[in-house]
C-alpha cells in the first residue's frame, strides 16, 4: 500500500518529548542492523502545539501524518491546558489523528516481563507469564458520538454524549480481534454492557454472529464491571479481549498495572489501509516530566510494535522485545518498576541510562546470533 517509510515522531507534551528521542535512537540503531532505510521527519501535537499554532492539531501534522507510512507519538496533555475547553484541549490532537488517520483498531498488549512481577500490584503467582491482547476500538463509540456538549435544559446545566456504534464499525474490529486470537491462544472475550445499555446489545449480537466464521476462536462475552473485577481477581484466564472505545481505556490502564507499570505497555494503533500510529499508553506524567526518570520502554516497546505492523520487520521487534527483556533481567529500574524499592542487584536509571542499556543489548543480542 505505502511504498515510502516515513516515519512521523510527534513528541508531544510532558514526558513525551524525553521518551520519544530515545525510543527514536532505538529504532535508527535497529533499521541500521535491519537494512532498513527509514526516513523521520517530525511535527507538533497536542499541548505544544496549541502554545505554537493554537491547534492541538494543526493542518501541517495531518497532513505529514496522512503521508506517512507510520506515526511514532509520545503523550499529549498537561495542567497548562487543562482549563480549555473539551475540543480545544490538547487530548483533541490525539483524537482528531487517530480519526483523520482512521486508526480504528487499538492493540494494547498487556505483557508480564518475568523480572517485573514483583513490581506487579498482584501477587506474583497471579501475573507469572500474564500475555492479554486488548482490541479497542479507536475511533467511534462515546468518545466520537454526537450529539455532545454541556447546555441549559430547565435552568441548569447538563452534559450530554452519546454512545453509538453502527454494525459495521463493531463488525471490523471484532475481525480484527478474531484474527489476532487465530494467532494466539485462540480465545477471545468480548466486553459489553449488554445489561443496560442497548448500543452494546448490538455489540453482542454482531461479535456473535460473526463468530461461525472463526470456528477455532472460542468466543465468550462479559459484562464491562465483571471484565474489570475478572482482571484483578484472575487475569490470565484471558487472551484476546475486545471491546469499545471507553471500555478499552479504562481496561487497559488496569491491565497495564498488573504488569507493573503503565510506563512499560505499548499500544499500536491501526487502519485498515495499513497505516499505523504507535504511542505508549502512559500519559504525559507532569508530576516527573524533565526529570529523566520517566520509564521509556513502552515506547521503545511502541517501536518493536511498528517493525511488527507497519514496517514488515518481525525479527527486528523480535530483537528489541529481547534487549529490553535482558535490561530488567540485568536489574536496571526506571522509578516506577522497582515494585516495593531497590532490591540487591538492581540499579536505578534515568530514561537516557535506561535507553543506552537496551542499546547495548541489542549490540549483543546482534554478535550472538
Ligand atoms: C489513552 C488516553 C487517551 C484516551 C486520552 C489522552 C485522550 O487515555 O490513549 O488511553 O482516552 O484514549
Ligand atoms: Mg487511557
Amino acid at each position: 500500500m505505502f511504498d515510502n517509510k516515513d516515519i512521523l515522531v510527534l513528541s508531544g507534551d510532558g514526558i513525551g518529548t524525553e521518551v520519544v528521542p530515545v525510543a527514536v535512537e532505538v529504532m535508527k540503531d535497529v533499521a541500521k542492523r535491519f537494512g532498513l532505510t527509514l526516513c523521520f521527519s517530525d511535527g507538533l501535537i497536542g499541548g505544544a502545539a496549541i502554545d505554537q499554532t493554537g491547534s492541538p492539531l494543526p493542518e501541517e501534522t495531518l497532513t505529514k501524518a496522512l503521508s506517512a507510512r507510520a506515526v511514532l507519538l509520545g503523550a499529549v496533555g498537561g495542567p497548562d491546558w487543562d482549563d480549555l475547553p473539551t475540543l480545544q484541549r490538547p487530548e483533541r490532537g490525539l483524537l482528531g489523528l487517530r480519526s483523520g488517520l482512521s486508526l480504528f483498531a487499538n492493540l494494547r498488549p498487556a505483557l508480564l516481563f518475568a523480572p517485573l512481577a514483583a513490581a506487579s500490584s498482584l501477587k506474583p503467582e497471579l501475573v507469572a507469564g500474564l500475555d492479554i491482547l486488548i482490541v479497542r476500538e479507536l475511533t467511534g463509540g462515546i468518545y466520537f458520538g454526537e450529539p455532545r456538549g454541556i447546555e441549559l435544559r430547565n435552568n441548569e446545566r447538563c452534559g450530554f454524549n452519546t454512545y453509538v456504534y453502527a454494525e459495521h464499525e463493531i463488525e471490523r474490529i471484532a475481525r480484527v480481534a478474531f484474527e489476532l486470537a487465530q494467532k494466539r491462544n485462540h480465545r477471545l472475550c468480548s466486553v459489553d454492557k449488554a445489561n443496560v445499555l442497548e448500543v452494546t446489545q448490538l455489540w453482542r449480537e454482531v461479535v456473535t454472529s460473526l463468530a461461525s466464521d472463526y470456528p477455532d476462536v472460542a468466543l465468550s462475552h462479559m459484562y464491562v464491571d465483571n471484565a474489570g473485577m475478572q482482571l484483578v481477581r484472575e487475569p490470565k484466564q484471558f487472551d484476546v479481549m475486545v471491546t469499545g472505545n471507553m471500555f478499552g481505556d479504562i481496561l487497559s490502564d488496569v491491565a497495564a498495572m498488573l504488569t507493573g507499570s503503565l510506563g512499560m505497555l505499548p499500544s499500536a494503533s491501526l487502519a485498515a489501509d495499513g497505516r499505523g500510529l504507535y504511542e505508549p499508553v502512559h500519559g504525559t506524567a507532569p508530576d516527573i516530566a524533565g526529570q529523566d526518570k520517566a520509564n521509556p520502554l513502552a515506547t521503545i516497546l511502541s517501536v518493536a510494535m511498528m517493525f511488527r505492523y507497519s514496517l514488515d520487520a518481525p525479527a527486528a521487534a523480535d530483537v528489541i522485545e529481547q534487549a529490553v527483556d535482558r535490561v530488567l533481567e540485568l536489574g536496571f529500574r526506571t522509578g516506577d518498576i522497582i515494585g516495593r524499592g531497590i532490591q540487591a542487584g538492581q540499579t536505578l536509571i534515568g530514561t537516557r541510562a535506561m535507553g543506552e542499556q537496551v542499546l547495548t543489548q541489542i549490540e549483543q543480542l546482534e554478535q550472538t546470533t
